[in-house]
């Protein structure tokens, strides 16, 4: 399928979420706030069985109450497992926990981690290598242990929340931006690898901006401070309305989804098909996006709220 094909739309309606993940375990990563929260709620009312991880305890204590009250899932269809992805050592143990609860996984959704504000020039090299430690190689490391038990099923689905800044730059997040496209480039390289196992699939989901935690969380230049003011995510892609198509991208077997409004979307697909354009435009809103940042206002948008209706694409 192209990148071309604007796919995913013409898949939303179709109810295939709701035929095929009842009673399918999945075992979702950053699942105590944002994405991952939505994550757990659409998926619970859908009945698939779930694994919420995140650090917060309470929060996925929480999301676990929350996703019982919306759904007919009981007790033990919900296991809450404490996972830091940066603590690859415990990887293992917490893969064999949830296999034990549920006697099998069939999709991983590789969805914690966090982003970035703040400029090269200020920032710690430390911040650089914790970006990559928690959203590239904690993603890895994890993938790791449970595609063993999906190579030995010989079907799973590892679905990867990245982001469209795995496919363009943008200026205040060149970590956040690098471990995202590392991430496409591992994914990307991993499906070929597992030719010989076509029931295991690899989906890399692309979202522009949406409304979560994310700005609360980011890393800035140092690993200690956070951001002063956060900033209005009015703007943002509604959470729920990501998670559906995120849904809608499983269940079609989507081997990349971009999810997002515009200008982000435009931009990505000048940035695959027009790069000369992307570069010039890029510098222009980037320019912008640093004068707020310096000036204390956070947007996710460039500074550009295009008045647009969502529109996806995929490959
Ligand atoms: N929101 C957006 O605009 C957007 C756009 C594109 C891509 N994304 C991607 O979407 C994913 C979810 O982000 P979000 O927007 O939902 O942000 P969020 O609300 O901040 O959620 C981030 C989640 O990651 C978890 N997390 C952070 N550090 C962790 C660690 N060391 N180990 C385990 N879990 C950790 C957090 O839980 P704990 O703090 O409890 O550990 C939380 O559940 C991220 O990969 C992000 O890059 C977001």
């Amino acid at each position: 399928m192209s990148r071309r094909t604007p796919k995913l739309l013409s898949y939303q309606d179709c109810g295939k979420a709701e035929k095929e993940l009842p009673g399918k375990v999945v075992w979702v990563t950053g699942a105590s706030s944002g994405i991952g929260e939505e994550l757990a709620y659409q998926l619970a009312k859908i009945g698939a069985l779930l694994a919420l991880s995140a650090r917060r305890q309470d929060e996925l204590e929480r999301v676990k109450k929350r996703c019982l009250e919306i759904s007919s899932l009981s007790d033990k269809d919900i296991l809450v497992l404490r996972l830091d992805l940066t603590e690859r050592s415990s990887h293992e143990a917490a893969t064999k926990a949830v296999l034990q609860h549920f006697g099998r996984i069939d999709v991983l959704v590789n969805n914690g981690g966090r982003s970035q504000r703040s400029l090269f020039v200020d920032t710690s090299v430390d911040v650089y290598s914790a970006i990559m430690e928690l959203n590239y190689l904690g993603t890895i490391s994890l993938t790791k242990h449970v595609l063993n038990h999906m190579i030995e099923r010989k079907k799973g689905k590892i679905v990867t929340v990245s982001s469209v800044m795995g496919i363009m730059g943008a200026p205040l997040a060149t970590g956040y931006c690098a471990s995202k496209h590392a991430l496409q480039g591992f994914f990307n390289s991993l499906r070929p690898e597992l030719g010989e196992y076509p029931g295991i699939v690899i989906t890399n989901i692309c979202p522009g901006p949406v409304q979560s935690k994310i700005i609360d969380n980011v890393f800035t230049e140092e690993l200690s401070k956070s951001l002063e003011k956060p900033g209005d995510q009015s703007h943002k892609m509604p959470t729920d309305r990501c998670v559906r198509l995120i849904l809608v991208s499983i269940v079609n077997d989507l081997k990349e989804a971009w999810i997002s409004d515009n200008p982000y979307l435009a931009v990505c697909y000048l940035w695959q098909y027009a790069p000369t354009w992307a570069w010039w435009l890029l510098g222009k809103m980037g320019k912008k996006r640093i004068q707020n940042f310096k000036s204390g206002v956070i947007l996710a948008s460039f500074g550009l709220v295009w008045e647009t209706r969502s529109k996806i694409s995929e490959e």
